[in-house]
């Protein structure tokens, strides 16, 4: 139910859904476990320092940050949150099946690309939706979404092949059904000179406990292996790993600049796009909307979702290494925090969207989280919110603009279509 109103949400933006959002996201017992929504009620908590190594030594230079630190944050988020994920895979290959294709009358050029993950073409492929400015006389930037829908279900061109979705009941069915999700304005990007690309996550690991059993986690199990051990990729590694492969595909395409690839995914999939941000330097910018939970709100601040909410098996445990639900009960005993993973995108350009009604998102925990990670992106003469930063108001545009962007729309968990006339405008400063 709360899935599908926030699909829903995610890319109508209208105001009956967004008054449905408010409610159902102030829940106030989740897998058992009460949820404050009172600032008094936070707790006190102090985060795991970001400038000093593992072994007592202060970090003060791009360079010890780079050379040092980032590597051992990178292995700590592996190792209890997210684990460990696969380097690109041998079989990999790409089957261009839709090549410059007009579309949007002539303002676009289409391809449509089949990502084969394994040497075996009948399954784990992931379908890849790419429109190029027409007009472009050299390599183009694009912004590369990942999505809940089959890419037919969100762009309005007749020419699309119908993709497949898994449905409520695990099953994977043609998406050729109408959905309520509403339709993404491609065009938007194309004006702007950008162009614009989409992938539907569950190609690549289907979004429920027992989707291991298709997905790709499932090919790479050794012999005897039933599940991803403590330390390696749950779901969410999944999608950043499809991501990664997408990106192997634009390095071979002349007229992508793959150097200047922009991220964008929204709730669990804006968890997604900033662990495959972070795993993989390719990417030169992310836009993380309503990350919440497990992505770029601090998990020490004991308002909305928290980790023991997350992790509880019976929700989303499948998404994460299996090592973050030991964190579920002493939080504040946890080597890591959500600052932490908004740091290890520096110096790349960040851009956190959040909602002021999305209450179980906590956007004030994203903001505090990004205060916290300032001093990182400062190391690299990088702009970042200031220590002494007042939370924005709902629609207030200046931290925006920021490398480490923040940004808070009013209303609730979902991505409005203001919101990404200002994820353009972020692009266009920062791509
Ligand atoms: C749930 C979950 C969140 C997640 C969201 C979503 O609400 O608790 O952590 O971000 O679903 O992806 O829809």
């Amino acid at each position: 139910m709360k899935t599908k109103l926030l699909i829903t949400a995610l890319t109508c933006g209208c105001t009956v859904t967004i008054a449905q959002q408010q409610t159902a996201n102030r829940p106030t017992v989740v897998a058992g476990f009460p949820v404050n929504y009172h600032e008094d009620s936070v707790g006190t908590y102090t985060l795991p320092e970001l400038l000093k190594t593992q072994d007592g030594k202060p970090v003060v230079t791009a360079g010890q940050w780079t050379g040092k630190r980032r590597p051992e944050l990178l292995r700590l988020v592996e190792e209890n949150q997210f684990g460990k994920m696969p380097p690109r895979p041998q079989n990999l290959t790409f089957h261009v099946f839709d090549k410059d294709t007009p579309a949007f009358n002539g303002k676009a050029v289409r391809k449509q690309v089949t990502v084969y993950f394994t040497k075996d073409t009948s399954d784990h492929k992931m379908n890849l939706l790419i429109y190029l400015p027409a007009k472009a006389a050299k390599p183009v930037p694009l912004l590369l979404n990942i999505s809940f829908a089959a890419y037919n279900q969100i762009v309005d061109d007749p020419g699309l092949r119908i993709g497949e979705i898994w449905n409520k009941e695990g099953k994977k069915v043609k998406a050729d059904k109408p959905t309520p999700f509403g339709k993404l304005n491609v065009e938007q990007f194309l004006d702007a000179g950008f162009g614009f690309a989409t992938v539907y996550y569950g190609d690549i690991e289907p979004d429920f406990k027992e989707g291991l059993q298709y997905g790709i986690r499932k090919t790479y199990l050794k012999p005897g292996q039933q599940e991803p051990a403590a330390n390696e990729w749950g779901a969410i590694t999944a999608w950043a790993w499809g991501l990664s492969r997408a990106m192997d595909y634009f390095e071979t395409d002349r007229r992508i600049d793959s150097k200047h690839v922009a991220l964008q995914g929204a709730s669990r999939l804006g968890k997604t796009v900033l662990w495959a941000g972070i795993r993989d330097p390719r990417f030169k910018m992310v836009i993380a909307s309503i990350s919440g939970e497990g992505g770029a709100a601090l998990s020490r601040r004991n308002y909305g979702e928290t980790i023991r909410h997350i992790s509880d098996p019976s929700r989303y445990l499948y998404q994460f290494a299996p090592n973050y639900h030991t964190w579920a009960e002493k939080v504040n005993e946890m080597p890591i925090d959500a600052h932490m993973l908004v740091a290890l995108m520096a110096p790349r350009p960040l851009l956190l969207q959040t909602g002021s009604t999305d209450y179980w998102s906590d956007p004030k925990g994203e903001f505090l989280s990004a205060v916290a990670a300032a001093p990182v992106y400062r190391l690299f003469g990088k702009t970042a919110p200031s220590a002494s930063a007042m939370m924005p108001a709902p629609d207030d545009t200046s931290l925006l603009m920021n490398d480490l962007g923040y940004y808070m729309h009013e209303g609730g968990h979902t991505v409005l279509p203001e919101d990404w006339k200002l994820f353009i405008k972020y692009m266009e400063k920062h791509l």
